[in-house]
């Protein structure tokens, strides 16, 4: 957590440090999956239509997005490694995608744009997107961070 800490502005600092998986004991631990980059067709056609319109066609997320906007809103974080996505892990990206930003702070009145997408995505297709998210990794990242997610 530190290097998130260390890299996000400070006014994102409280959310991310609660964005930890110790916190996502309320909510779901999925299936967990390993990406597939071969197998992520499916993932790909998911993120741009349910994901790029906030987070960049190609993963790289809005303008200033460490910055709050007038209205005390985020904008949407890169996914590519650029951003902090690869810094959760994996129950943590599903719970997020799944229940959205308040619901895993606890805040149901956090001021955010990110959207819970129980009802709009099945778990299979949350995990779909993400490993299509993954799998766009440059290896020096995907690879060590598929590492810990298998617990190694
Ligand atoms: C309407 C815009 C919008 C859409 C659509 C959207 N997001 Fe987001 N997303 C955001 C914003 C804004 C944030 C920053 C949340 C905050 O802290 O307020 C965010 C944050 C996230 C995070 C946390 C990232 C991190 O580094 O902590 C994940 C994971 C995420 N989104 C996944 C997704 C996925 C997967 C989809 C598509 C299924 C999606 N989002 C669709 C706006 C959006």
């Amino acid at each position: 957590m530190k290097l998130i800490v260390i890299s996000a502005s400070l006014a994102a600092v409280a959310l991310y440090l609660t964005l930890d998986s110790s916190d996502a004991g309320a909510v779901q631990t999925p299936p967990l999956t390993v990406a597939q980059p071969a197998s992520s067709s499916a993932g790909q056609e998911l993120y741009q239509s349910f994901c790029a319109a906030c987070h960049g066609t190609n993963l790289e997320g809005q303008a200033n997005w460490r910055e709050r906007g007038p209205d005390g809103r985020l904008p949407a974080p890169p996914h590519d490694e650029t951003g902090h996505t690869w810094h959760h892990d994996r129950a943590t990206l599903f719970n997020l995608t799944k229940y959205g930003v308040a619901e895993m702070i606890g805040d149901p009145d956090y001021p955010t744009d990110m959207p819970g997408f129980l009802g709009v995505l099945n778990d299979q297709e949350i995990n779909e997107v993400l490993d299509y998210i993954q799998s766009q990794w440059p290896d020096e990242v995907r690879v060590p961070y598929e590492a810990r997610q298998a617990g190694g």
